[in-house]
């Protein structure tokens, strides 16, 4: 069987370098030759987290016009927004159907509320609403619907993984062997500092955007935070969040230099334009890429279209198997 990729990004906030060297340039690696790549906008799970419609429809642009910039190839990869492949939901109820409630009990993002309302002597249940309880169901039938056999995804996804291969591996016995049991390629976490030191993250407002100009881009550097030593001022490269930004796009000969240029007293002012120009070198073609996309009004409708044309009958064979085991087809 051919390997076939797919992993899901779900359509809340807008990609900053964060997302772009932890997430986006990871898998669109992976996305090789003799792989069949399988990348969509999970704008149905960011429904749990995200109530304002105009947020959510903000997200699905900005995050497919990043991975377009980035370099997705559409041509060999198949790019789709789940909310375009209905089957979907049906596989979701289908497998809910079989899914134990005590598998889903004991998902970590459902028990981190649960222990949050009990630390509050809240309900158990305060906020907690069935989408954000049956979310790994609905990312098991992402997966399933298209049989992936692996899926690249952060740490954090690991238990969702193992869910999703328990909820397969449950209906493969009870009805027949239909689904493959996805791996699950856990990306090694980059830590990515903020501008403040700490992780960057939207939550912190401490992030360095990509899809912008190079006057915002420099903007975000100028603000990162140092000590204060002098110029002329031997600096310490380690524990250095600027220095660790740099590491993260420089090549080995240009993070040697930058050590020494830190051993020779560099300027905070110098070190930031020289972090500039290592991020903005690596960034420049996916800017230019973004604002032409950017520019074109109906691409992104066009392809949704294109990309769920693409796939949509794999789910839909899918299905009609899906029925037929289940006793839900025409009767004769
Ligand atoms: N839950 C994933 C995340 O938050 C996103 C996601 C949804 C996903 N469906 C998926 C990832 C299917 C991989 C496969 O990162």
């Amino acid at each position: 069987m051919k390997k076939r990729i797919l992993t899901g990004i779900t359509t809340t906030g807008t990609p900053h370098i964060g997302n772009y060297l932890g997430a986006i340039k990871p898998a669109l690696k992976l996305a090789g030759p003799d792989t069949e790549s399988f990348f969509f906008l999970a704008d149905y799970h960011a429904l749990i987290k995200q109530t304002d419609a105009s947020l959510i429809e903000t997200s699905v642009k900005d995050i497919a016009l990043a991975w377009l910039s980035s370099g997705l190839d559409i041509e060999h990869s198949n790019f789709y927004r789940q909310s375009d492949i209905p089957e979907v939901h049906e596989l979701t109820w289908i497998l809910s159907c079989s899914a134990a409630k005590g598998l889903l009990n004991r998902a970590h993002a459902y028990k981190a509320v649960v222990a949050e309302n009990e630390a509050s002597n809240a309900d158990d249940d305060k906020a907690i609403s069935m989408g954000l309880f049956s979310y790994p169901v609905l990312m098991a039938a992402d997966i399933l619907i298209f049989n992936a056999t692996h899926v690249p995804v952060g740490p954090d996804q690991a238990q969702h993984m193992e869910m999703a291969r328990d909820i397969a591996g449950k209906f493969n016995h009870t009805y027949s062997k239909i689904f493959n049991l996805p791996e699950a390629l856990i990306q090694n976490e980059i830590s990515v500092p903020g501008i403040d030191g700490r992780k960057m993250s939207k939550s912190y407002n401490n992030i360095i955007p990509f899809l912008c100009s190079e006057k915002e881009l420099q903007k975000a550097i100028s603000k990162i935070v140092t000590n204060s030593l002098e110029p002329g001022v031997p600096k310490d490269f380690n524990n250095c969040n600027l220095f660790e930004l740099y590491s993260l796009f420089g090549n080995a000969e240009q993070i040697e230099s930058f050590k020494q240029a830190y051993l020779d007293g560099i300027s905070w002012g110098d070190a930031k334009k020289g972090l500039f120009t290592v991020i903005n070198s690596e960034i420049t073609p996916i800017r230019e890429k973004y604002f032409e996309l950017n520019a074109q009004p109906d691409l992104l409708n066009d392809l949704f279209a294109d990309g769920a044309r693409k796939v949509r009958p794999q789910a839909q064979e899918l299905i009609e198997k899906l029925r037929d085991l289940v006793g839900i087809s025409k009767i004769v």
